[in-house]
């Protein structure tokens, strides 16, 4: 039997997803300052086999060929982000002209090769020296992050189509600063709560500032997935609600409703809060979802499954407790292939905005696959069926009224993932890290032919 080929029309916006530290390197090159990531890596035992992101894909020198495959590829924009360290090297006063340079070219190849750019301000990499002065749990940061919109707007406004504020505000919280596995490295549990706030009004006021500075469509790139508890125990769903709450709508909520998903959470938040939500729920563009997978919660056992984090064991005495989703098959890097998952967020953003909520891009979506190239052939099946089986779901989801304009895949390249290093091969294009080949793998020549396919 062949499957319906998936026709999602002419306007639908294709594209793949990459973000700075994970493919750029040239990390002490243009007058780039240090980042918290750079700091993180170099500190033992932060990351698997000590992988750090300094030569990366080496994109800032190769970044011609990957606009090149880009071209071959056929997506019409692609999702990257400007690294705010080669653009401010200490995170305040002027630009570095060497740093918007290098955006420049970018940009421009992108235009004369007919993709149009979507950049995302921030996708993790703070300069260190705002860390020092506080980061992420100090006020002071959204006044810079304002400032380095500004300069962004002053200077891509003319060219770029899409602007994404930040990248998954809750992965920062969470894995940057209340449990340490991200940089930069803190574990504070709940008292990480302000980091929330702060990136939420920082995002706000990044919004006013690219319009005052000329941008037009503008929006979030924020993670959610469906949060399933463990069972219909009382325990287990008050358990999974909490944890809904916290990873789901402490970021969603205050965007796109101006308040905090409960009390207690508002009452967590530094500075005038009510004042702040005016900012921070200043109206987008467009809503960008990155998806990959639900999560399941239950009450705490004592025991923490650490299959469900990734191998990352979670701190004892919290209100829940990560489940093993064990009955799905897994990607290789273990996160569970849900295709009814992504549906089921979809609706659930539809059902609870409304009207409230603007049209969606997914601005993530993919899995870990790591096979390599055997006679020069990267045959990785198990992602084609994956990008399938999502894509399908998808597309059912807009055939039910769901508003969703675009679709990035993560990711163009093999880059680094984060606290397991190059472990983890999320790209279209295989990447050798020892010589920098690029092997376009056969999920990028399916892609290709299912972005022709679907313009109909
Ligand atoms: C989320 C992040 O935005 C991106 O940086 C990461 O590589 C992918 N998802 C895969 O984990």
């Amino acid at each position: 039997m062949t499957a319906e080929p998936l026709v999602f029309g002419p306007d639908f916006r294709w594209g793949v997803s990459t973000s700075a530290y994970q493919i750029e390197g040239a990390v002490a090159e243009g007058g780039r300052g240090p980042s918290t990531w750079d700091t993180f890596c170099a500190e033992p035992g932060r990351i698997l086999n000590g992988d750090t992101g300094d030569v990366a894909c080496d994109h800032y020198h190769r970044y011609a060929d990957d606009v090149a495959l880009m071209a071959d590829l056929g997506v019409d924009t692609y999702r990257f982000s400007f690294s705010w360290p080669r653009v401010q090297p200490s995170g305040q006063g002027p630009a570095n002209p060497a740093g918007l340079d290098f955006y420049d070219r970018l940009i421009d190849s992108l235009l004369a090769a007919g993709i149009q750019p979507a950049p995302t301000l921030f996708h993790w990499d703070t300069p260190q020296a705002l860390e020092d002065a506080g980061g992420w749990l100090s006020r002071d940061i959204t006044s810079r992050f304002a400032d380095y919109a500004s300069i962004l707007a002053d200077r891509f406004a003319d060219r770029v189509a899409l602007w994404m504020t930040i990248n998954e505000p809750m992965v920062i919280t969470l894995m940057g600063y209340s449990l340490g596995a991200h940089a930069p490295g803190k574990k504070l549990l709940f008292d990480a709560l302000p980091v929330a706030h702060h990136q939420l009004l920082a995002h706000g006021r990044a919004v006013q500032a690219l319009r005052a500075g000329g941008a037009s469509t503008i929006g979030i790139a924020s993670n959610h997935a469906p949060t399933w508890p463990a069972s219909d125990s009382a325990e287990d769903v008050a358990a999974a609600g909490f944890y809904d709450a916290l990873v789901n709508w402490l970021f969603a909520d205050p965007v796109l409703l101006g308040r905090y998903p409960t009390e207690d959470l508002a009452a967590a938040m530094p500075g005038p809060v009510a004042e702040d939500l005016e900012i921070i729920s200043t109206p987008l563009d467009f809503f960008g979802l990155n998806h990959y997978a639900p999560i399941r919660v239950g009450a705490p056992t004592g025991s923490p499954d650490t299959s469900a984090t990734d191998g990352f064991t979670m701190p004892a005495g919290l209100p829940f407790e990560p489940r093993e989703l064990d009955d799905y098959p897994k990607t290789d890097f273990g996160w569970p292939v849900v295709p009814a998952a992504f549906g089921e967020i979809l609706r659930t953003f539809k059902d609870r905005y409304g009207d409230r909520l603007p049209p969606i891009y997914i601005t993530e979506n993919g899995c870990a696959i790591n096979d390599g190239p055997v006679d020069g052939v990267v045959a990785d099946q198990r992602r084609i069926d994956y990008l399938d089986s999502y894509l399908r779901v998808l597309k059912q989801a807009i055939d039910d009224g769901v508003d969703v304009r675009g679709y990035f895949q993560w990711s163009l390249l093999d880059n680094f993932e984060w606290s397991v290093g190059y472990s983890q091969r999320f790209g279209l294009v295989h990447v050798d890290f020892e010589t920098q080949a690029r092997t376009p793998k056969a999920s990028y020549h399916w892609y290709r032919d299912l972005i022709a396919k679907s313009r109909g």
